[in-house]
């Protein structure tokens, strides 16, 4: 399905979310990882903080297995009904993504191929080295909202990590993406 119509399939989605107030990555940025997930064409997609499921509808759309992670068992279960409205593969486990990505980097070793970190901000920099063993080389790991208050020392890591190659995407309060190298 091309961008545009992945983009406008989500757009009551979007409105619903932003009404309740709940903090989606919205269509603009939305259009940004679509792009890259319609490039780099992953298999397996790792997401942390999932709410309501609107970022994993992006993500997920392209056909990839897509396993996210949310705290608050009540929106994870409205996540599970939209991935259903919206045809998502997707496995939402719901606990504190911290101990839930050092069990999965403690079972498996570059598994996935993107990465996809977007729940409580000063818990990124706990979580970096965990899901830079779980992903793939050549893989990427991206992280939303980069420019908050609390996301500075991941900022600063990710982008002097001699494991990483990262650019910084300035889209609203932006995004950062780090290719494992
Ligand atoms: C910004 S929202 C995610 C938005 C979603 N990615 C989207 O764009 O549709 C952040 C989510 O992370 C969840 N969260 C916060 N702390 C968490 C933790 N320690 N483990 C897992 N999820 C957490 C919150 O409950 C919230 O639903």
């Amino acid at each position: 399905m091309s961008k545009t119509a992945v983009l406008a399939k989500l757009q009551p989605l979007e409105q619903e979310s932003i009404s309740r107030g709940i903090p989606i990555l919205g269509s603009k940025k939305g259009a940004w990882l679509l792009q890259k997930i319609q490039q780099v064409k992953p298999q397996q997609i790792l997401e942390l903080g999932t709410a309501n499921g609107y970022s994993g509808c992006i993500i997920g759309s392209d056909g990839a297995e897509l396993t996210t992670l949310e705290v608050n068992a009540i929106i994870a279960e409205e996540a599970r009904q939209n991935f259903k409205r919206y045809g998502i593969t997707a496995q939402v486990l719901t606990g504190d993504a911290v101990e839930m990505v050092k069990r999965l980097a403690a079972e498996r070793q570059e598994h996935y191929d993107i990465i996809f970190i977007d729940f409580a901000k000063n818990k990124y920099i706990t979580v970096l080295e965990n899901c830079i063993r779980l992903v793939k080389k050549g893989g990427l790991i991206i992280a939303d909202n980069i420019t908050m208050d609390g996301c500075q020392d991941y900022q600063e890591a990710v982008l002097n990590h001699p494991q990483l190659k990262t650019e910084l995407i300035p889209i609203r309060d932006g995004l950062s993406c780090s290719e494992k190298i």
